[in-house]
């Protein structure tokens, strides 16, 4: 079989699976369960050592309802980040799909992936909006760029896709390491994290297959481009995720020191940095994206590091 038939089989493969699994916002989370609501007296939020928050000193330091407050604020934020990201994703496939030729099997995908992120954006949005938090989500400057990284849906769509796996890798990664430790949890956000979990499985998978295929299909120009471009947009968008906005330091009180500390500065945080990316280093290796020049980027933006040996191998399983 080539490559081109074994790529449109797996996203037969992929487009059936949200046929027969798929999950709906308000059907499938018990919004109302009176043991789920958010109470800031809910020791429940406290952030999990797990998390690079949770697991800081100064953290663990702070009284209960400091920990509460600060553990809830931090969950809706990354929630609303995902929201914004996934809403971006959403106009970037459609914007790719528009002048797609015709009997091409990503139509038929990427629809139901965007059915499934549309999902995604109600439950996020909907816990955010049941935590009372009013947070901002992503930085300013990512707000103003959400306008127009969708265009590169059909201008430059390998980056688009890159830039799909740069949001979906670092969310996945935190929200499996989360479910992963067993650590005590609310139950709603629990649910709607094993929900995406659930999906975005199916959807990485897609974003591998996707680059995999056309890769190797890319001429010399741009396929050196990319290769460089690659890490960059991992890095940059895995920030925008990953780091909290100014309004933890001015609206919560965690310090600018600690924020820093975590997010990249001591040696845990330089580690995390570089097991978020993991995958997506093995994913370069695989399609010869790894060059000389590309590599010294991947240094540089210290990502660089061992490529996973499969997918969604855990960082304390890679040696
Ligand atoms: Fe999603
Ligand atoms: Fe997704």
């Amino acid at each position: 079989m080539s490559s081109r038939q074994t790529y449109d089989e797996v996203l037969r493969t992929l487009s059936e699976g949200s046929v027969h699994t798929h999950f709906d916002a308000f059907t499938d989370i018990d919004w109302d369960n009176p043991d789920w609501t958010i109470d800031l007296k809910d020791p429940r939020w406290v952030l999990p050592e797990v998390d690079p928050l949770g697991g800081h000193p100064w953290y663990q330091a702070q009284p209960l309802e400091r920990q509460i407050e600060i553990g809830l604020w931090r969950m809706v934020n990354i929630t609303k980040v995902g929201m914004q990201f996934e809403n971006v994703l959403i106009r970037g496939a459609m914007d790719y799909l528009f002048s797609l030729p015709n009997g091409k099997p990503e139509f038929r995908y990427l629809t139901h992936e965007c059915t499934e992120e549309t999902h995604h954006t109600q439950m996020f949005q909907e816990f955010v909006n049941r935590s009372g938090c009013d947070v901002p989500g992503g930085r300013p400057s990512f707000r103003v760029l959400s306008r127009f990284l969708p265009l590169a849906g059909s201008l430059w769509p390998e980056v688009f896709f890159t830039g799909v796996l740069a949001g979906e890798e670092p969310i996945d990664h935190v929200q499996k390491a989360i479910l992963r430790s067993g650590a005590t949890q609310h139950p709603l956000l629990r649910r709607i994290m094993q929900i995406h979990v659930a999906e975005e499985a199916r959807h990485i998978s897609f974003a591998h297959e996707f680059l995999r295929q056309k890769t190797p299909e890319l001429g010399k120009f741009r396929k050196g481009a990319l290769s460089v471009a690659y890490p960059l947009v991992m890095r940059t968008l895995g920030d925008v995720i990953m780091i909290p906005g100014k309004r933890m330091t001015t609206e919560l009180g965690v310090p600018r020191r600690v924020i820093r500390d975590i997010f990249w500065k001591s040696p845990e945080g330089r580690k995390m940095l570089r097991d978020l990316f993991a995958d997506v280093r093995m994913l370069a290796e695989d399609t010869g994206l790894m060059n000389p020049v590309s590599r010294r980027v991947w240094k540089l933006l210290r990502i660089d590091g061992r490529a996973s040996r499969y997918r969604g191998q855990p960082a304390s399983l890679a040696s």
